[in-house]
């Protein structure tokens, strides 16, 4: 049934996306993937549905995202399928399929696509969302970190979010390091299970790392002397997280080193950083990513490091809220003034749109008056105006809508008119 009694609604938590924001959702991903490949990231389609069990191994069976927020339903063949729940795994997964990895490392690969949660919805949290993604996947080095970390850093400024970048490195799975650390960590929370919030408790086991994310404010007060995995890093990645911050140094990447940030996701190791704008509320990291060294391997592939973030598009709007909307990039608003020229107006409008100039016109009907003001609102530059008089001359009047200047000019020049 649907949401609301009696009328059909879009389901919880998901979006319709309608003019004139629907504009800033194409302008926004189009950038991004023109930024990226600026870069030589190029686009990669994954399916919006995978095999349940590669966010299982990938993202990891412990991560709240596979416990509890997957859209998994079983197939008519007896399959078990999720929705995508992020984009990385997908990623890895079809590099490993199509062997991408035979080529020149790293492959560098980007992603402009709908993701699925269920979580409870609030503003800037969605159960559908849009994700905009870089993945470089195959180099361990830190000035890969580093590229990737400023190409996102800077498109978001870019498109008018700027944001504060948060770094972290979480080390990696060894004993030697991130595996001494938990422990550290798991005998700290074990001496203060008491005064944890009553949800962190189980984490202690399943997933100690996750209760620097608690929201509860008892576990808040008790994670802030936790013992911290920056304290606890190998050499290697000791060595390998100063190559990142010395070079996003030199390149002049401003960032904040964030001890307590740890992701959501199972499959980072070292680098973690998270992109955090001004004025969102709750839901204020614009995007987040980090390294993923041992995804390739977890899903039965070769070694392959990697390394990506993805940015939430939702957010990135709501973020852009207070900024004008872009003009419409429309060239000319035909508009058809008495007996026998609407036909006319639209035979305009379409020449013009075969000679690649942006073109609308009024298909409604109206008169004039109703005319010039959907031509205002268009964003043309200009309105081009045909009447009985101008159709039997040959002529067609010119507005320009910005200085409302007017000019007639013969039918056939109109392109080179209006040409930009
Ligand atoms: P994530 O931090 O889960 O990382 O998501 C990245 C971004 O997607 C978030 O910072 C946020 O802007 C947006 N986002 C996440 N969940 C929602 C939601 N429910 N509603 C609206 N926006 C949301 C990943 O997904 C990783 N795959 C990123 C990555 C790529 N790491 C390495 N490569």
């Amino acid at each position: 049934m649907p949401e609301d009694e009696g009328s059909f609604r879009a389901p919880k938590g998901t979006n319709d996306l309608l003019p004139p924001l629907s504009n800033q959702y194409v302008e926004v991903s189009r950038a991004a993937l023109d930024t990226f490949a600026r870069a030589g990231y190029q686009p990669i389609e994954t399916p919006a549905f995978e095999h349940t069990e590669l966010f299982v191994r990938g993202v990891g069976e412990a991560s709240e995202v596979v416990t509890k927020q997957m859209y998994t339903f079983t197939d008519l063949g007896g399959r078990s399928l999720t929705l995508r729940p992020e984009g990385t795994a997908p990623v890895v997964r079809a590099v490993l399929e199509h062997g991408l990895d035979r080529g020149a490392l790293p492959v560098k690969l980007s992603y402009s696509s709908a993701m699925f949660r269920q979580e409870r919805p609030q503003k800037g949290r969605y159960r559908q969302f849009f994700q905009l993604g870089i993945e470089a996947i195959g180099s361990d080095g830190p000035l890969v970190d580093a590229e990737v970390i400023e190409i996102g850093k800077r498109f978001l400024a870019d498109v008018g979010v700027p944001t504060k970048l948060f770094l972290n490195s979480i080390g990696h799975h060894a004993n030697d390091c991130r595996g001494a650390y938990l422990g550290v960590l798991t005998d700290f929370l074990n001496e203060r299970v008491d005064s944890l919030g009553p949800g962190d408790r189980e984490r202690i086991a399943s997933n100690p790392l996750r209760t620097f994310d608690s929201k509860d404010p008892e576990t808040a007060a008790v994670m802030a002397a936790a013992p911290l995995i920056t304290d606890h890093l190998c050499e290697s990645c000791r060595a390998h997280f100063a190559g990142v911050t010395e070079t996003l140094t030199d390149i002049q990447v401003d960032f904040e080193l964030a001890p307590r940030l740890v992701r959501g996701l199972d499959y980072y190791t070292r680098t973690a950083f998270e992109f955090v704008a001004e004025g969102l509320g709750a839901q204020d990291a614009v995007g987040g990513g980090g390294r993923y060294d041992g995804l390739s391997e977890n899903l039965g592939g070769p070694p392959l490091p990697g390394i990506g973030f993805a940015l939430g598009v939702d957010r990135i709007l709501l973020a852009r809220k207070e900024n004008p909307i872009a003009p419409s990039e429309l060239d000319v608003f035909v508009v058809a003034v008495g007996e026998g020229t609407a036909r006319e107006a639209f035979k305009i409008a379409t020449r013009l749109r075969n000679a690649g100039l942006a073109a609308d016109l009024d298909l409604g009907e109206r008169a004039m008056k109703g005319q010039m003001k959907a031509a205002d609102r268009s964003g043309a530059r200009w309105a081009a105006i045909l009447g009985e008089r101008e159709l039997a001359s040959g002529k067609i009047t010119l507005k320009d809508l910005k200085t409302a200047d007017q000019k007639e000019v013969a039918l056939a020049d109109l392109e080179s008119a209006v040409r930009p």
